[in-house]
């Protein structure tokens, strides 16, 4: 089971560096409470917001969504941990088309992007507290882009709701919707991990299109056909299946 905190248990802070640092630090404060039921954190503005490796994560004032839940003890062991990243993607899969119908097309990029009409709206970075085969606590970081008009330049990808319908819409809405789905989604693995596999390939983006990616080594040819249970992304190429770790492969146009 993956219990995830209620939203009575919010921390809300108007600026911090990073709600995924924020969240570390209280782990380490060792707090009892937090220990005990897990954490909410959300703040108007990150100084340093991160993404993945050394990437950071853009976001104007009072705009998005910027959040980190801390889980406690999630019972999935070390090496599935993927299995969590699936459960907070799809979530935020089913969240974004409640607010973008189609003709939307909402997609997960592997490992972990929300694209809508391939844009980039979301992102997610998961970090692990891991004591040998357990999963101490997993903080879950999400930045949602609800209200941004301009991206700077060098984010040509990205895009928000605002962008999408014209309209504004309120990020304490979004939070509540997000919540919803992402306890439907933590249901789902209750019976098991194979549902939100199957889910989450479903919704991959570009799978079963003929494309050129670009590997470590060269240019691949092939087709996105889904991820294995450990969260590689499995190419296949006229002669052989192909399997890829968090980047060892890059997109066409990414
Ligand atoms: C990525 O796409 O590279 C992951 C982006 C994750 C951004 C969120 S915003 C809230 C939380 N705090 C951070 O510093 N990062 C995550």
């Amino acid at each position: 089971m993956v219990y995830l905190p209620s939203m009575q248990n919010r921390l809300h802070t108007p600026e911090c560096k990073s709600t995924n640092t924020l969240a570390d630090d209280l782990i380490r404060d060792r707090s009892f409470l937090i220990q005990k039921h897990g954490l909410y954190i959300t703040t108007d503005f990150q100084t340093a917001g991160r993404g993945h490796g050394r990437n950071s994560w853009h976001s104007n004032r009072s705009c998005n969504l910027l959040m980190s839940l801390i889980i406690n003890k999630p019972d999935i062991a070390p090496d599935l941990q993927f299995h969590l990243s699936r459960m907070v993607a799809l979530a935020l899969q089913q969240c974004v088309s409640i607010v973008l119908p189609k003709p939307h097309i909402v997609e997960i990029k592997w490992p972990n992007d929300l694209l809508v009409n391939h844009k980039k709206i979301a992102g997610i970075l998961i970090e692990n507290k891991i004591a040998g085969s357990r999963i101490l606590q997993s903080i879950i970081g999400i930045g949602l882009n609800i209200n941004e008009d301009q991206f700077p330049s060098s984010l040509t990808n990205a895009t928000s709701f605002l962008m999408e319908t014209g309209k504004a819409h309120a990020p304490d809405e979004i939070r509540w919707l997000l919540h919803e789905c992402l306890q439907r989604s933590a249901n789902d693995l209750i019976t098991g991990f194979d549902k939100i596999h199957q889910l989450y390939d479903e919704h991959l983006y570009m799978k079963g299109v003929e494309s050129r990616f670009t590997g470590q080594f060269g240019p691949i040819s092939g087709t996105i056909t889904g991820t294995t249970t450990e969260g590689l992304l499995v190419i296949k190429t006229s002669s052989e299946e192909l399997k890829f770790g968090y980047k060892e492969v890059v997109y066409p146009g990414w």
